[in-house]
């Protein structure tokens, strides 16, 4: 065969279409790929892990977990009353801390705003340090019952396997992803249920 002897035939210009239509295909498929994927993967991964996590928000009261738990023993659920009972752990309204701060505390600026808010009965603001999507089901009652009655931890403890030790810093901060690969993660090595509608609405 003499080089040169083979001749590509010239595309029909219906041809030519097809092709270019093809490639603005094949774009539009790749882009959405890699959108979708850049989606999946920062949702998988979600906050930034590697450069950890700010500082908690500053809060109306400055409330120090450290006076309350370390110093004086309380127990988390005196305050977060529906954390073995339902979804949400719940923050006490003013009224349950003026059982004490009715007396204690006289003087202190912050008591001064925790008893103005009693009076007012305006509930106080707290900025929310953990919060899921509206798409995500979060159930605090079925990690306390597991991981108290199953696995034997005490229930103090239960608490910082996701929130750390709250009493280390001034403002409470997140510590933990919390996001979906964490999750799963964690529920994967307990054999809790990972398919989509345990989590999903
Ligand atoms: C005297 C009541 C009281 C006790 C006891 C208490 N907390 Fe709190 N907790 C609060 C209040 C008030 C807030 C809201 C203000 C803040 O974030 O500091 C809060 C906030 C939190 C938050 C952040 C909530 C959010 O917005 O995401 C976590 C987590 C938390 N507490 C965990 C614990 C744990 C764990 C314990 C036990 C070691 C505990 N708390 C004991 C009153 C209490
Ligand atoms: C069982 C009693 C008790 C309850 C309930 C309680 N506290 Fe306290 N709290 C104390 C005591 C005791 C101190 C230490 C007071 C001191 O240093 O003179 C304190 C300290 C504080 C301080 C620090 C004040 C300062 O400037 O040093 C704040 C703020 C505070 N509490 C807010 C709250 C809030 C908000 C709640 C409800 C979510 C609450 N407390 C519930 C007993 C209680
Ligand atoms: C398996 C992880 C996990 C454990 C264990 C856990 N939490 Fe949480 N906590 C979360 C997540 C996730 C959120 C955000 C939930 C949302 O947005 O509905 C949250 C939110 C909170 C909040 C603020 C919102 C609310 O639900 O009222 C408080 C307070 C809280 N947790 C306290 C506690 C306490 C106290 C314990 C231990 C008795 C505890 N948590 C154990 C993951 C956990
Ligand atoms: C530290 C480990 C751990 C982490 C982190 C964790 N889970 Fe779980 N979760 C479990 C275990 C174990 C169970 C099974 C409890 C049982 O068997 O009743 C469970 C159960 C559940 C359930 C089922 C509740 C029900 O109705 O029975 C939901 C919903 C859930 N987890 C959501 C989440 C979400 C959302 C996150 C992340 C924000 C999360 N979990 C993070 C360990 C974890
Ligand atoms: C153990 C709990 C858990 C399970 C099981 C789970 N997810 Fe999620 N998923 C989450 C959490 C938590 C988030 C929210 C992450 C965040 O904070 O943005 C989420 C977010 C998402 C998002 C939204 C991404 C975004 O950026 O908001 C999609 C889509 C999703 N999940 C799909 C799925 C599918 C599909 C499955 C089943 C294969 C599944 N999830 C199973 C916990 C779970």
């Amino acid at each position: 065969m003499i080089p040169g002897d083979f001749q590509v035939k010239k595309p029909t210009k219906s041809q030519m279409w097809k092709l270019g239509a093809l490639g603005v295909l094949g774009l539009g498929v790749l882009a959405g790929t890699t959108l979708v994927l850049v989606f999946v993967i920062s949702a998988w991964l979600g906050r930034p892990v590697v450069f950890g996590f700010n500082e908690g928000p500053d809060q109306p009261i400055a409330f120090p977990h450290v006076r309350h738990v370390t110093d004086l023993g309380m127990d988390c659920t005196f305050c977060h009353r529906n954390v073995t009972q339902g979804a949400a752990a719940t923050i006490p309204s003013a009224g349950l801390c003026l059982t004490c701060h009715k007396t204690v505390g006289d003087g202190l600026a912050e008591i001064v705003k925790l008893r103005d808010y009693g009076e007012s009965g305006r509930p106080i603001d707290w900025v929310r340090v953990h919060r899921v999507p509206d798409h995500v089901r979060f159930v605090h009652e079925a990690h306390i019952r597991f991981f108290t009655q199953a696995r034997g931890v005490e229930a103090q403890a239960v608490c910082s396997t996701c929130h750390g030790d709250v009493t280390a810093t001034d403002k409470v901060r997140q510590i933990r992803s919390l996001k979906m690969g964490d999750c799963v993660d964690c529920h994967r090595d307990n054999g809790a249920p990972t398919d989509c509608t345990t989590c999903h609405f």
